[in-house]
């Protein structure tokens, strides 16, 4: 038997990168996935390679800063698929700036859609998953949610925030069998980092990774599995580093002087 046969799964940027690579890997475990992304092209064109494979999917389009669309889409799931067990949010943006060159405007965004989407994810997920005897909940955080990188101000404040989320959730509905994890991926292969590529990206693996390999989307999605599955009872209220070391280190390159 797959390890999330009778399952159901749902999971937020499900379109590209990370959360399109693991709707496919949930869905081949034998869940039933919905795959929610704003954009309703990729997230059916995820669907459609799911169920090409002979799984099963669902397509939604859905703004997760939008109170009103999460608390629809967990009802329409639990309407379709009579339940709902792991709900994995991914979807986010990853925008520069210092305290002084973000804007207002923008900072409010990078919080909406990498914070308070944790939020209305939790929120509206959870008395479903208590209804029905328990449930996983995995937010993609990023190292930069435990120690911030210089000009990236809003986004690691939203991330920190989403860290202190899942731990709240994870504390708070432990009682009730649900489990809330963040994971935190370094640097990943993904089209987020588009432009980043060659020369520039070698020499920022090679000063800051001590890992000798880019990090792929698939790696994050396997970890998803593992936190999602049984063998993962035990562990709640953490943030799982997927990184290559990098958070690890400190000063990396760093010599001796003979
Ligand atoms: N790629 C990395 O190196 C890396 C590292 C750490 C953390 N992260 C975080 O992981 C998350 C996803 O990264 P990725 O590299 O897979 O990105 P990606 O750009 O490949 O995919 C993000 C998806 O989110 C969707 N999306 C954007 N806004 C949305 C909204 N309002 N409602 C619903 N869907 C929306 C997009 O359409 C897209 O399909 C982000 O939160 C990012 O900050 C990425």
């Amino acid at each position: 038997m797959k390890r999330f046969e009778n399952k159901v799964v749902a999971i937020t940027g499900g379109g590209s990168g990370m959360g399109k690579c693991s709707c496919k890997l949930f869905a081949e475990e034998g869940a039933a996935v919905a795959v929610i992304d704003i954009n309703p092209v990729t997230a059916q064109a995820t669907v459609d390679e799911i169920t090409a494979a002979g799984g099963r999917a669902k397509a939604y389009t859905v703004d997760i800063t939008s109170e009103e669309g999460m608390k629809n889409l967990f009802a329409d799931i639990v309407e379709t698929f009579g339940r709902i067990d792991v709900f994995f949010t991914i979807a986010g943006i990853s925008p520069m700036g210092t305290a002084v060159t973000t804007s207002y405007e923008d900072y409010r965004k990078v919080m909406a859609l990498d914070m308070d989407s944790v939020f209305l994810g939790c929120k509206y997920s959870i008395p479903y998953m208590e209804k029905q005897g328990g449930g996983v909940i995995l937010n993609l955080v990023g190292t930069y949610g435990i120690r911030p990188t210089p000009n990236k101000l809003g986004y690691s404040a939203a991330k920190a925030g989403a860290l202190a989320i899942t731990r709240s959730v994870a504390i708070d509905f432990a009682r009730s069998n649900i489990r809330c994890n963040a994971i935190c991926p370094g640097f990943v292969d993904t089209p987020l980092n588009k432009g980043f590529e060659g020369e520039a990206r070698d020499r920022f693996l090679r000063t800051y990774q001590p890992a000798p390999f880019l990090i792929q989307a698939e790696d994050i999605a396997r970890t998803a599995l593992f936190l999602a599955s049984d063998d993962a009872r035990a562990i709640t209220g953490q943030a799982i580093v997927v990184d290559g070391g990098t958070e690890a280190a400190l000063y990396l390159n760093y010599k001796r002087p003979e």
